[in-house]
């Protein structure tokens, strides 16, 4: 059970020292709990090797601790000085198009450089050190977004190396690899690991399993990196948080894996940054410019919150304008309060903002913070005052399970962008697109990976599921819960192979289904489904032809193959035999809802409406004031019925209707 914190993302080392105190006490005056710093400051700690000066940033602890505030420290991993990539050229990243990525911004360097490896580690080590058992340092954050800039795939002659050492210890001899990736194909067969490079600047596609393993290496590189310095802040840091920053929309790596590492996940939230290159329609990037996809927020967290075992952090919360998007605009009045109640809504333990002032030179001026360059407050300041008025009516509250289970999987993400068949299969966009259309009908979701524990669900929807181990498809008939499986589903082995039994694979027993062919269809085929009852409705493209003994309750109306079965439903799962684009998606998951005996209630495009505990909270992204469902004892605590354009309700709920999950 928890209030909401409030933090900020605090630069000390850009400011002169003498306005330390002053911003420390004005963070403590509006509400702020936590500060988080440092995560840049390696090459001003440590300006050259061995020489520390720690001086200014005892200083800065002291001050922001004196103060009343919590600090979050990072480690400085995310920019290594510059004598040291002098030293150690070796550990740059090396883009896709084999050109090495210089020093002069961040996140120089490669993940599977052990040099840089042991040169985090004895840094890690220093920082922690110094503060690990610091009165005021009461949590970590490890380097800073992983993903960011797009380098957890690096393909560096250290990265060639390091896959060649993970391929031999996975495969152990040269003909185990060849038979798994399947290099008799374009008579690709390699005599020795030493020969094998990496999947990048080929003629066509590369081997299919080979990018995979490429994939699955870099991923575990990154847990190997985020582990050892998660060890080293243990070990002299006990009894202090430790978290990582993850970013949104990022697939790169397995995040189920390097979240087992960390005790809070953490979550960087830019909803309009991350809005017009997302895969919403024009119409809906129209709609939501100023305040960002209704669920871009509850995603996530929930996301995270489910990876971090119930426990999550906003550590960067967008405050105005971003500098980094395509274009930058300004969030509607409100939204910095709305995103702020809406992460807490969906678990979050606190909420910081990025950042304190507005950088006044280098990168990012044109970002903005709780207060501009010259101290005057900005909206996110002005917002943050409603948002501590709002805390102090509400009571301390935990989330609880949900009835409905999201699974996802990094390797079938992946396994769909090494072998994508063309872009009617939007892969990760699936995975949005379900979990928006059940949002939209105030079902609150837990997500799960592929080893989690899949109990108590009434419900289990696999939108992208294309990797189910035997292991998986066992634990998924064991449960309770109906299922619901997306197109292509089980329809590659662990190796990237078509299944001996053909796709879905280790899924034909629960579903009955046996694909046959798959075919793509451009748009202007408009080819439709018939789901229960007269409208035909369409979707992206992707058709799979099957075979099944089960009952149909969807089918394609075509010039080919007539009337063959779009939507199969067996004992206890439903399969897709295509991908529903928005209006089929909504009929299909409300169906499936009412199977698995939840009433999905509809809130339309711009109301969410979520549970905390015994707190319920609505959201208006609209622009016109929204009644909340009728049914329901409740107390309103903070805003009204209707819910006010980009605007919260809270209320206490008594006897509002509940998804409880199966027994
Ligand atoms: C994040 C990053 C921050 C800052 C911010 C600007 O991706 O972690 O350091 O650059 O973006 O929006």
């Amino acid at each position: 059970m928890s209030k909401l914190e409030l933090g900020v993302c605090y630069y000390p080392e850009q400011w002169d020292p003498s306005r330390w105190r002053d911003d420390a006490a004005r963070m403590v005056d509006m509400g702020l709990d936590w500060v988080r710093i440092a995560e840049f400051t390696w090459g001003l700690i440590e300006p050259e090797r061995g020489r520390f000066e720690w001086g200014w940033l005892d200083e800065v602890i002291g001050i922001l601790g004196e103060a009343g505030l919590r600090v979050m420290m990072s480690t400085p991993t995310a920019a290594p000085p510059k004598w040291l990539v002098d030293e150690h050229p070796e550990i740059l990243p090396v883009g896709p198009d084999g050109q090495v990525r210089g020093f002069g911004s961040r996140r120089h360097y490669c993940f599977s450089s052990d040099v840089y490896l042991a040169e985090a580690c004895r840094i890690a080590t220093e920082y922690a050190r110094r503060y690990g058992q610091n009165p005021y340092v009461k949590a970590w954050q490890i380097d800073n977004e992983y993903n960011d800039h797009e380098t957890v795939l690096s393909y560096s002659d250290v990265a060639r190396q390091g896959f060649r050492r993970w391929l031999a210890d996975r495969y152990r001899s040269i003909d185990v690899l060849n038979e798994t990736w399947g290099t008799v194909f374009w008579g690709s067969s390699y005599s020795g690991f030493d020969q094998i490079e990496l999947p990048n600047g080929l003629v066509a596609s590369p081997n299919p399993t080979q990018s995979l393993d490429f994939r699955r290496y870099s991923s575990d590189r990154v847990r190997l990196f985020s582990k050892a310095q998660a060890d080293i802040l243990r070990d002299h840091s006990p009894g202090r948080d430790i978290t990582h920053n993850f970013m949104a929309g990022s697939f790169e790596f397995d995040h189920h894996d390097v979240a087992t590492d960390l005790d809070v996940v953490g979550f960087d939230s830019y909803p309009l940054g991350n809005l017009l290159g997302s895969g919403l329609s024009d119409q809906e990037k129209h709609r939501y410019l100023r305040t960002g996809a209704p669920d871009y927020q509850g995603f996530h967290c929930d996301l995270y919150r489910s990876q971090g075992r119930g426990r999550m952090w906003v550590l960067e919360q967008q405050p105005g304008p971003v500098d980094w998007a395509e274009k930058n605009p300004s969030p509607a009045e409100g939204m910095v309060r709305l995103w702020t109640w809406a992460a807490y809504a969906h678990g979050a333990e606190a909420v910081m903002f990025f950042r304190w002032r507005q950088a006044k030179s280098a990168q990012e001026q044109f970002h903005t913070a709780l207060f501009r360059s010259d101290d005057s407050p900005d909206q996110a300041a002005t917002e943050l005052k409603q948002i501590v008025l709002d805390r102090a009516a509400l009571p301390p509250t935990k989330r609880g399970k949900a009835a409905v289970a999201m699974l996802l999987d990094y390797a079938s993400i992946w396994a769909a962008d090494v072998l994508p068949h063309d872009d009617s299969f939007p892969n990760a966009q699936i995975v949005r697109d379900w979990y928006a259309a059940l949002r939209e009908m105030g079902v609150d979701l837990d997500f799960v990976g592929p080893e989690d524990d899949l109990s108590g669900y009434a419900l289990i929807v696999l939108p992208q599921s294309m990797i189910v181990t035997q292991q998986l498809a066992a634990r998924l008939t064991a449960t309770q819960a109906k299922l619901l499986i997306g197109a292509r589903s089980g329809s590659m082995t662990s190796d990237m192979h078509t299944p001996p039994n053909l796709a879905p694979g280790t899924l034909a027993d629960l579903t009955g289904v046996r694909v046959l062919r798959v075919e793509s269809l451009p748009e202007l085929a408009n080819e439709t489904v018939l789901f229960l009852g007269n409208t035909p409705l369409g979707f992206t493209g992707w058709r799979e032809v099957v075979d099944t003994d089960q009952d149909v309750i969807g089918r394609f109306i075509s010039d080919y193959c007539d009337g063959s079965p779009a939507v199969i439903r067996s004992k206890k799962a439903t399969y897709l035999a295509m991908v529903p684009r928005r209006d089929l998606l909504q009929k299909v998951l409300r169906n499936a809802l009412e199977w698995a005996g939840i009433s999905p209630v509809d809130h339309g495009p711009d109301l969410r409406i979520t549970r905390r505990g015994g707190l319920g909270f609505a959201f208006n992204f609209g622009t016109s004031a929204l009644l909340l469902p009728s049914n329901g004892r409740r107390k309103i605590l903070v805003g009204s019925d209707p819910v006010m354009p980009r605007d919260v309700t809270v209320w206490k709920e008594d006897v509002l209707p509940d998804q409880t999950a199966a027994k």
